[in-house]
């Protein structure tokens, strides 16, 4: 399979070195399942100061980046899928933006500085994201989040095949709670089941938990989630009203199913 190609425009390359040599990403890298292209974006400067900003038209604080300087930057790379601008105005990154860039073959990232890029910039980018609603110094730490959720969906790069699939958000819900030793700790205990060595009570407790801490913390998400029958039953012994399971679209309880047949058949 070919590397997925993460190529970062920035002025402060070392500051993602260390998430391309490190940990599990710079594992994936030295086995040739991704590959990190970090490039100086003062490379491309043209004026003998090497300047890459500018003050801005009309007057205010700050700096801003040269979209001449971003373009030469660009043209220096290989053809990208996608070309990602990280400002808080973009689209939200979340787990499905990350499903769909974990498809691509080559993305680049344009971090930006000071007061961000020339509006210009804009007509060279296929994608502007934002990793929240707040304001950060520059889009180094943003591209680096981007580059921790899309690499761990690219095969072979976690140890387990499966262990993203459960994560939070990949099944639509929050991930179950997860415990290890000691079994005791300051008076709690793990819970008996995770003990009990039947895996088919476990994944129904853990499927339980994931609807009972998505209905707790983010209920928004049961409106997409993909909810079976027996959920639908967890959801109402959670105490949700059946307008409400109706509501996210979620399927009858199996036990309402059998009385609608019963029902129909008589
Ligand atoms: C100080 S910020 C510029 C903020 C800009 N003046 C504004 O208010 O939208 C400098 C750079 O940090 C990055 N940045 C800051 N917050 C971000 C966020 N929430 N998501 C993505 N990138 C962000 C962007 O690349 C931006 O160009």
């Amino acid at each position: 399979m070919t590397p997925l190609v993460f190529s970062f425009l920035t002025l402060f390359p070392e500051l993602l070195e260390p998430f391309a040599r490190e940990a599990i990403i710079g594992k994936a890298c030295g086995r040739g399942l991704i590959d990190v292209n970090l490039v100086n974006m003062r490379d491309f400067a043209e004026n003998k100061h090497l300047k890459v900003d500018d003050t801005p038209y009309g007057g205010g604080a700050g700096m801003v980046i040269r979209v001449d300087v971003a373009q030469r930057a660009l043209h220096s790379l290989p053809p990208a899928d996608e070309v990602i601008l990280f400002t808080p105005a973009g689209q939200r990154f979340d787990q499905r933006v990350a499903e769909e860039l974990a498809q691509k073959s080559h993305l680049v990232f344009l971090c930006g500085r000071y007061e961000g890029f020339d509006a210009r910039v804009e007509g060279l980018v296929t994608r502007e994201l934002s990793i929240g609603d707040f304001v950060m110094m520059g889009g180094e730490a943003a591209a680096a989040c981007v580059l921790e959720a899309v690499s761990r969906l690219r095969p072979g790069v976690l140890g387990d095949e499966e262990s993203h699939q459960a994560d939070s958000f990949s099944s639509g819900l929050l991930d179950y709670p997860e415990y290890t030793r000691p079994l005791e700790w300051q008076g709690q205990a793990v819970p008996a089941v995770l003990t009990s060595g039947n895996h088919a009570a476990i994944r129904q407790w853990r499927r339980g938990e994931a609807l009972r801490r998505t209905l707790e913390r983010r209920p928004d998400l049961l409106n997409t989630a993909p909810l079976a029958p027996a959920d639908s039953a967890t959801l109402l012994n959670l105490g949700v009203h059946a307008e409400q399971l109706a509501h996210w679209g979620a399927p009858p309880p199996p036990a309402q199913r059998r009385r609608k047949k019963d029902t129909s058949s008589s």
